[in-house]
């Protein structure tokens, strides 16, 4: 009896067998093909116990282990993984940026793939998301993606925001609208974004509101980017070969010129200054970056403001007669970004104005 039984039902078995793998391959053909790109962070973090939701080590954890700790990714995508490097952000350097943008823009070409996710630390998750907004000529979804909490601590936040980017990478309409951060459900313009707090979930805030949503795996779009990015971009990574020196100098109460000489001495060829309210300079650092101006460094007036510094030329200082730029509503980090950028194209001040109205 039981070998009549088993006789009866090993052919449709063996004949499932058999059909398992077109059946697979057709399952995976139907779903998008996404890369994930590790370089490290808090996502990759590590705690002692899972009530350390704020202590533990950034970048421990291999791709490998990410992808396989969500296992629902499979269902959104084909999905594999590349450790790029395994760093805490705050150590990023120029050449790390540069290597980055040319493995994204080595998979943006590749017709293999039809979206890229980076994880990253959120400490300057933005700078790098602003800096591939400029220079990856490709209009596939390029999400980067970070988290607060490590992926030991209770209510973690990397397994959904990491399901979400897979998802927003995978999808169509995310197709053509810059670089995109998913954090905390939330879709934000890479150009926008900005972390606003370290020690809550809801880090990452845009001074003009975020451009969708991601419930379920699912993205509902409310608004588009309006400045220039990628596709539309001037910049092009594959044309870079190294960014220039940018410095950056905070400006307070009884500030002096100390830190803006010490940059133009270390051979910035622009500094950002990081103003009160509107990018103001006080009276005693004015005539140092007149002096520095004269000597070829860039002068960039950008505000400490949070949440939307908006610097306009000519209302604080006479940006025209000190031939100075304003960083329109770009954080100082992400004014280094472009000036950075836009100095590999430039060394006018009129044109770096324009792009900074622009980008
Ligand atoms: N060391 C910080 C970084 O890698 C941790 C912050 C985070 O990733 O959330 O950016």
């Amino acid at each position: 009896m039981k070998t009549a039984v088993l006789k009866s039902i090993i052919p449709g078995a063996l004949a499932l067998l058999l059909a398992m793998p077109a059946a697979q391959a057709q399952e995976a053909a139907a779903k998008p093909n996404v890369v994930i790109l590790a370089t490290g962070g808090t996502i990759a973090g590590a705690g002692a116990s899972a009530a350390n939701s704020a202590t533990y080590t950034a970048a421990k954890v291999g791709i490998d282990q990410l992808i396989a700790g969500v296992p629902e990714l499979s269902q959104l995508a084909n999905v594999r993984g590349e450790q790029v490097m395994q760093i805490a952000s705050e150590s990023i350097t120029n050449d790390n940026l540069l290597q980055l943008g040319r493995r994204v823009a080595e998979l943006a070409d590749s017709k293999d793939v039809d979206g890229i996710v980076i994880t990253h630390g959120t400490d300057t998750l933005e700078e790098t998301a602003y800096f591939l907004n400029l220079v990856e000529k490709t209009d596939k979804p390029i999400i980067v993606v970070g988290s607060m909490r490590p992926g030991t601590a209770m209510s973690a936040d990397g397994m959904l925001n990491l399901y979400n980017a897979v998802a927003v990478a995978g999808s169509k309409e995310a197709r053509g609208k810059g670089v995109l951060v998913t954090m905390n459900d939330e879709i934000q313009s890479g150009r926008d974004v900005s972390k606003m707090m370290n020690i809550k979930t809801e880090a990452f805030k845009s001074p003009w509101g975020p451009l969708g949503m991601v419930v379920e795996g699912k993205s509902y779009w409310f608004r588009l980017p309006a400045k220039r990015h990628t596709m539309d971009s001037e910049f092009d990574i594959k044309n870079i070969k190294s960014l220039p020196n940018v410095g950056i100098a905070y400006s307070y109460g009884n500030v002096d010129d100390t830190a803006y000489k010490a940059l133009a001495q270390n051979g910035a060829k622009a500094i950002i200054h990081v103003g009160t309210g509107n990018g103001s300079v006080s009276s005693r650092v004015v005539p140092t970056l007149q002096e520095l101006r004269k000597d070829g460094v860039q002068i960039i007036r950008s505000s400490h403001v949070n949440n939307g510094g908006f610097v306009l030329r000519n209302a604080e200082q006479p940006d025209d007669k000190y031939d100075w730029v304003v960083a329109h509503d770009l954080n100082p980090q992400k004014a280094r970004i472009l000036a950075m950028v836009a100095l590999t194209k430039t060394q006018d001040s009129k044109e770096l104005q324009r792009m900074f109205w622009e980008y």
